[in-house]
């Protein structure tokens, strides 16, 4: 079986007094629902974990960092390093995120580099893959998600085992235009085969999270999905009555 994982990448959010009244609206609203079965973390600014680690108690609520250092310690000007964010409360990274490989530059060989090293630091690290909608229109969209995923197979080899991957067509990141579910489970069916043909066991245990536009209004359909295993959410996790509803959405099987 695998567990329901609702992930909540706050991005450049958030700040010392919206944090208090989040932490405070969600640590009461977490009283009323039942999270039996799923994982629920939030990935705020590295800078304000510590604060909302000490807000937010409740056991089964985990953190995670946006981004680490592809390097351990050093002269690094303004990174983070996996071991610094396990130490802060994390148990999660995402990594690859499309806005660090656009914006930053990372290439499919850094994101692998970082997945090591949260690995080697304890953390799941949460390896972003996605198509923009020019190389989806241009039928580049499994060439483009098969050297991403090739190059995590390769470089991960056997610890491959030990990560989340979520699938975010870069198209319905913060445009309100989701996948529907069907095009997304195509992708993640797709997805599990391709990784199945490497390793049969590791493709049906690995969780596979899907983001884009999530809201409570589609995140039912989304999870209803065989190989939707969870969901990656930005904008809609900054609302509290909306993130609540979609951590308690979906059946646990
Ligand atoms: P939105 O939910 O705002 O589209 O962002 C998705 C995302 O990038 C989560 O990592």
């Amino acid at each position: 079986m695998r567990p329901i994982l609702i992930i909540a990448n706050w991005k450049l959010n958030g700040n010392w007094s919206f944090n208090e009244e989040y932490a405070s609206l969600f640590s009461n609203g977490l009283k009323e629902i039942d999270l039996t079965g799923r994982q629920i973390v939030i990935c705020p600014p590295s800078i304000y974990l510590q604060q909302l680690n000490g807000l937010i108690l409740d056991q089964e609520i985990y953190f995670g960092g946006q981004d680490l250092s592809d390097e351990i310690s050093g002269a690094f000007t303004g990174e983070v390093s996996g071991v610094m964010l396990k130490e802060f409360g994390c148990r999660y990274v995402l990594v690859g995120h499309s806005e660090r490989r656009l914006r930053h530059q990372e290439s499919n060989e850094l994101v692998v580099k970082k997945a090591l090293n949260a690995i080697a630091a304890g953390l799941t690290p949460v390896i972003c893959v996605g198509e923009t909608l020019e190389q989806r229109q241009s039928k580049q969209m499994e060439e483009v998600l098969s050297a991403q995923v090739d190059s995590i197979l390769q470089g991960l080899g056997e610890q491959v085992e030990q990560i989340v991957l979520a699938y975010e067509p870069i198209w319905a990141i913060g445009t309100g235009q989701t996948a529907t579910a069907e095009q997304a489970q195509e992708v993640h069916g797709w997805l599990r085969e391709k990784i199945g043909a490497t390793n049969r066991s590791v493709a049906e245990n690995l969780q596979m999270i899907y983001g884009g536009s999530v809201k409570s209004d589609n995140a039912k359909q989304l999870l209803e999905m065989p190989d939707i295993d969870g969901l990656l959410v930005g904008g809609a996790s900054l609302v509290v009555p909306e993130f609540l509803s979609i951590c308690q959405t979906g059946e646990v099987i």
